[in-house]
């Protein structure tokens, strides 16, 4: 397997899930909700979550119908997760994507609201009335919700909130990190992997390189947003600092913070060795690698 090849696999990926999102977030919602909701899901983003549920599904030759929702479902969940983040009562931030964010171009109410529609969507997307057994889609539905909710997503974005101007130690810094980013990028991982049939020692290698993968995620977000421009993120830069949160840049400093993540990545790489895999989780490697290296 070759980076070419990974090129090619990964745009004929993107180009399925940019179809899918495209056909499945309305237009048409009242009140041009649909239009807000758009604006905030499409032409933009790495599609990284997507790309490792349909990887994670590669490396078990599992159920592809099932898991393009599963990818749809998981990038309705982070692109709503952004538009909160953004708003004013969040991180109060003016570009997401390259572009003004949602509440600047439609106002807080209709972005709060279009956050809202695209929860509910991505749990739609996950529970059609055929051509995923029910088996499964309670199965996919309930390891978004749970990486989504309180204990995940929800609870890590608390964590960050009630942290701001306070320091850390390291064990509480990736406990609200591992929630905040990692468990969706986790569930990722086991959404596509439940897609098809894995035996328990495999699951759990597959849990820990989500976990591992997660984690160095938002490690790496820390230090681009010191190292890197607004233009090549798309984003504001140097926003962690301006408003005083505890970051791994902050608490261990920027060496110390590159230097995890790469042990992160050795982390992930040996997970999947331990899933007994083989070449069938290439996809999986790949991308724990351009977790750690990418620059936007
Ligand atoms: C940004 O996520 C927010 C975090 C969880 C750190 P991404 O860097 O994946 O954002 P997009 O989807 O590419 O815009
Ligand atoms: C966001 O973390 C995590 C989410 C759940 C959206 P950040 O606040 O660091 O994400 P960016 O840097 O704004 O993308
Ligand atoms: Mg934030
Ligand atoms: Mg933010
Ligand atoms: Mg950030």
């Amino acid at each position: 397997m070759t980076a070419v090849d990974f090129e090619a696999w990964a745009r004929q990926q993107l180009a399925d899930v940019e179809s899918a999102l495209e056909s499945w977030v309305p237009a048409a919602a009242p009140a041009g909700l649909g239009e807000a909701m758009r604006y905030g899901v499409l032409d933009g983003g790495k599609r990284l979550r997507p790309l490792l549920v349909l990887g994670a599904c590669d490396a078990v030759a599992g159920e592809p119908v099932a898991a393009l929702r599963a990818a749809v479902a998981v990038e309705l969940i982070h692109a709503y997760s952004l538009v909160h983040d953004d708003m004013p009562c969040m991180d109060n931030d003016v570009l997401r994507r390259g572009k003004p964010t949602v509440h600047v171009k439609f106002g807080q109410a209709q972005a709060m609201l279009a956050g809202d529609a695209m929860q509910a969507l991505a749990f739609e997307v996950l529970t059609p009335d055929e051509g995923v057994a029910p088996a499964l889609q309670a199965r996919l539905t309930a390891l978004l919700a749970r990486a989504a909710g309180h204990a995940g997503m929800a609870g890590g974005q608390a964590i960050d909130l009630a942290s701001i101007g306070r320091t850390l130690d390291e064990t509480a810094l990736r406990d609200m990190h591992r929630r905040k980013t990692g468990a969706l990028l986790q569930a990722s991982v086991l959404m596509g992997a439940a897609c098809g049939r894995v035996d328990a020692p495999a699951w759990r290698a597959l849990a820990d390189y989500g976990a591992a993968v997660g984690l160095a995620f938002q490690v790496v977000d820390d230090i681009l947003d010191v190292t890197q421009a607004s233009e090549t993120l798309g984003k504001t830069a140097g926003k962690d600092l301006d408003h005083n949160k505890p970051t791994y840049v902050s608490v261990l400093g920027l060496d110390a913070a590159r230097r995890h993540a790469d042990d992160l990545r050795e982390q992930a790489l040996a997970a999947l060795v331990r899933s007994g895999l083989g070449a069938a989780a290439g996809w999986l490697a790949v991308l724990a690698d351009k977790v750690v290296e990418r620059e936007s």
